[in-house]
C-alpha cells in the first residue's frame, strides 16, 4: 500500500469562496488560514506524513492588487507568530521554501525565527511556499551550481532545490486542473487529485479520503508492475 508520505497542496479559492458570500476576498484568506492550521494538525497526527507542502504565496502572486499582498503578508505574519508555540507542542518543524528575500524585513525575521525554533522538531515537516515558484526555484539552483567543474547531474540539481523531496500525492482544490509552477521536478511521479471544493471548505475528512484513494493506487514510476 501506498504511503503519502509527501503532501503537497494548491490551496486555491479563497477569493471565490469569500465572494460567495458577499464578502471581501481578503475574508476568504483569513479562513483559508485556518484550514492551514486544522490540516497541518491533522498531519502532524498521522505517522505516515513526514511532510507537508503548501502553497501560500507565488512568484506571481505579487501581480495581485496591492492591498491584497499587504493583507497576506500581515495574515501570514500573524499566522506565524501564532502558530509557534503549536508548532512546537505538535512537534512540527517549519522548513519555508522560496525566495524571502522580497519580503519585509519584519516578516523575515518573522520566517526565520519560527524556522529556527522549531529546527529541533523531529515529527512533521511544515514547508509553506513563500515567494515560490518552481521557475525561478530550479534557476536559483542553477546559478548555486553552474561553477562547478563536472557536468550538472539529477543528484546535483536536484539536491541545490529549495524543497529536496519528491512528492507523493498531489493536492489542488478550487477546480482548476493546473500545476501553477509549483513543485515541477519534485512532482514528477505525484499522484495528481483535483477537487472542486474551495480552500476554506477543505476539510480533514475530505483529505482522508483523498489520501484512502491514493493508498490504492498502483505507482509504477516509469517501470512494469
Ligand atoms: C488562492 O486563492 C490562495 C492564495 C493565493 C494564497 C493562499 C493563502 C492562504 C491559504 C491563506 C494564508 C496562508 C497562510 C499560511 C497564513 P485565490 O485567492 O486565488 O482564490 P480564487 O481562485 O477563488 O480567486
Amino acid at each position: 500500500m501506498n504511503r503519502a508520505k509527501h503532501i503537497a497542496i494548491i490551496m486555491d479559492g479563497n477569493g471565490r469562496w469569500a465572494e460567495l458570500s458577499g464578502k471581501k476576498r481578503v475574508k476568504g484568506h483569513e479562513a483559508g488560514a485556518k484550514v492551514v492550521k486544522e490540516i497541518t494538525t491533522y498531519c502532524s497526527n498521522n505517522k505516515d506524513i513526514e511532510r507537508l507542502t503548501l502553497y501560500a504565496f507565488s512568484t506571481e502572486n505579487w501581480k495581485r492588487p496591492r492591498l491584497e499582498v499587504e493583507f497576506l503578508m500581515k495574515l501570514l505574519e500573524k499566522y506565524l507568530k501564532n502558530e509557534l508555540p503549536i508548532y512546537l507542542k505538535n512537534n512540527v518543524r517549519f522548513e519555508p521554501i522560496g525566495d524571502i528575500r522580497a519580503f519585509s524585513k519584519s516578516l523575515q525575521k518573522t520566517i526565520k525565527d519560527v524556522k529556527e525554533k522549531t529546527a529541533h522538531c523531529d515529527g512533521l515537516v511544515q514547508s509553506l511556499a513563500l515567494n515560490y515558484g518552481s521557475q525561478d526555484e530550479m534557476l536559483r539552483a542553477v546559478n548555486k551550481i553552474r561553477n562547478c567543474e563536472d557536468d550538472i547531474t539529477q543528484e546535483m540539481l536536484g539536491n541545490a532545490l529549495d524543497c529536496k523531496h519528491s512528492v507523493d500525492l498531489l493536492i489542488r482544490t478550487g477546480g482548476d486542473h493546473r500545476l501553477s509552477n509549483f513543485l515541477l521536478w519534485q512532482a514528477a511521479y505525484a499522484e495528481l487529485f483535483f477537487t472542486d471544493t474551495l480552500w476554506p471548505d477543505f476539510s480533514t475528512s475530505e483529505l482522508e479520503k483523498i489520501i484512502k484513494n491514493f493508498t490504492k493506487i498502483e505507482r509504477r514510476f516509469g517501470g512494469l508492475k
